[in-house]
């Protein structure tokens, strides 16, 4: 493969002295915590695909904050959300991480039943309870919404429209129709490192001539650019060097490209992190979602999905080894320096070092962060 001409640009987009964030920020259990009850329990926060939840009734239960939350689909069509909280004695109505709902929702203690949009319609001994009002006793809702086949919850009471966290992002990538993609594979990482490590990671191309010399090959680290910082994402495209047609262990495409893709954007990859816990990877014919769950200052679950058209995946010999194997072997690299970061931060000889002009994506996060600390805890 022959290389493309990389015009580097100089760059003196940083303030002098710009460092990286005292280890606190990845290590303290008090800081975590602000981190999840304001942003995770705040924000819009990806939670899957609306796949799984697509016929009514069938449904997927996530974590989110310390609350188990089971969204699913109503009889009309609608997506719901709700707390996994019995109303009559507070027992978790569903055990299964995944499932289907046979018309209601049954707790398994005393049989109260619910439907899809959480009313209670059946409570086994209450007839005689003086003023007892099914009416009073919903499931407790939480808010979900759907942006283009991916599925996010929030919450936040009265919180504002998913669309006002996504801001230009709905408009910026509708032309991958990214409804239309259905799940091929599904791995879970369990990563030993703050999921602001890994959000970094993910936005900062430096380390991929030393790290990733299989994905350096098909596409140069320098290539493509970079977004500014926006309120609730950040992001950036790379280009596939010439005679690559995707991301894929060889570089080949076995697959059609994605209907409705100028010729530009066959030639590139997307790469945005959605805060606060959404990677979308974009490329010519396959979608990457990362949603990141974390679980303690020093340890983050991955949920990595590889999403195909439905006419690929129905193929008789789908097989998206080519792709699946090339992030697996990128993924892997990325956590285990991940890991090796957290290790390193958490040493008391940590003290924050400088960073380049080309980790302008990053300092912004850092300052988006520190910022947010500052309001929550003044
Ligand atoms: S706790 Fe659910 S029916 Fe009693
Ligand atoms: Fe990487």
């Amino acid at each position: 493969m022959s290389q493309p001409d990389i015009v580097v640009k100089p760059r003196d987009v940083m303030p002098e002295g710009a460092r990286t964030l005292p280890a606190r920020y990845y290590t303290d259990p008090s800081l975590f915590r602000a981190e999840m009850d304001r942003l995770f329990g705040r924000m819009w926060v990806c939670a899957g695909r609306s796949e799984q939840a697509g016929r009514p009734g069938q449904f997927f239960v996530r974590e989110i904050n310390g609350r188990n939350i089971v969204v699913t689909r109503s009889a009309s069509g609608t997506l719901r959300a709700f707390h996994n909280v019995c109303r009559h004695r507070g027992t978790r109505i569903c055990s299964e991480e995944v499932g289907q709902f046979a018309g209601s929702i049954r707790c398994p203690y005393h049989a109260w039943t619910y439907d899809l949009d959480g009313r209670l319609i059946g409570a086994p001994h209450m007839e005689e309870v003086p003023h007892f009002d099914k009416a009073e006793y919903p499931l407790l809702a939480v808010d979900a919404d759907e942006w283009d086949g991916h599925v996010f919850v929030t919450l936040r009471d009265n919180p504002p429209p998913l669309r006002a966290q996504l801001g230009d992002l709905c408009a910026k990538f509708r032309d991958w129709r990214m409804q239309d993609l259905r799940l091929g594979r599904r791995i879970v990482y369990d990563v030993r490192a703050n999921w602001k490590l890994i959000i970094q990671n993910y936005n900062e191309c430096l380390h991929c001539p030393n790290l990733h010399p299989a994905l350096n090959k098909l596409s140069h680290y320098l290539s493509g650019e970079n977004e500014p910082l926006r309120p609730t994402y950040m992001g950036g495209r790379m280009d596939l060097r010439p005679g690559v047609e995707t991301l894929s262990m060889d570089g080949s495409c076995p697959r059609a490209f994605l209907p409705g893709l100028s010729p530009e954007d066959r030639r590139r990859v997307y790469y945005y992190a959605i805060f606060p816990n959404m990677l979308l990877s974009l490329h010519p014919d396959y979608m990457l979602v990362h949603s990141l769950w974390p679980m303690a200052p020093d340890r983050t679950v991955n949920i990595c999905e590889w999403h195909f058209q439905p006419s690929e995946l129905a193929r008789e010999r789908f097989n998206p080894s080519d792709c699946v194997d090339f992030w697996d072997l990128t993924n892997r690299q990325d956590w285990h320096v991940c890991e090796l970061s957290q290790a390193g931060i958490s040493s008391p000889a940590y003290v924050p070092g400088p960073y380049s002009n080309r980790e302008d994506l990053l300092y912004a996060f850092d300052r988006f962060i520190v910022e947010f600390h500052q309001r929550s805890s003044a």
